[in-house]
């Protein structure tokens, strides 16, 4: 049987951030490679920041884990920054996984990262109200 944190079993049975944001700015579905699982990603953008994100598993107890780590991690962050956020980063932030449960945390980067794309894909940038005058 796997063994995993404390940490991660926290966030697996009381998962933060867990739904849909029926108004989202931006969303996207993704779906792993190695295992066929998905998810989806919710964002509202404020600012060029994460000001609200809310993911929905279709995945392991490390995705649904990682996903609610990697949702903390980036509420409030600017976009730019989120991106930066490695799947690396959010297993080390809940104390490890076992290795064979790394692409379940590679999956919620992904999707973050999915769905950020989608966003800047649906909003042109360096365009402002003084360029356009
Ligand atoms: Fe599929 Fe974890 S085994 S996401």
């Amino acid at each position: 049987m796997l063994k995993y944190t404390e940490l991660v079993m926290d966030h697996f049975r009381n998962p933060r951030n867990l739904g849909k944001i029926e108004d989202a700015d931006a969303q996207a579905t993704e779906g792993s490679i190695a295992c066929g699982d998905m998810m989806t990603v919710y964002l509202k953008i404020k600012d060029n920041r994460i000001a609200d994100i809310k993911f929905e598993s279709y995945g392991c107890a490390a995705n649904i884990a990682t996903a609610s780590m990697m949702t903390e991690v980036v509420k409030g962050l600017p976009i730019d920054e989120a991106k930066q956020i490695s799947w690396k980063e959010i297993v080390e932030r809940l104390g490890g996984l076992p290795q064979i449960k790394y692409h379940c945390s590679n999956l919620a980067v992904d999707t973050l990262r999915k769905a950020i794309k989608a966003y800047e894909d649906s909003t042109p940038r360096g365009v402002t109200n003084e360029s356009i005058s």
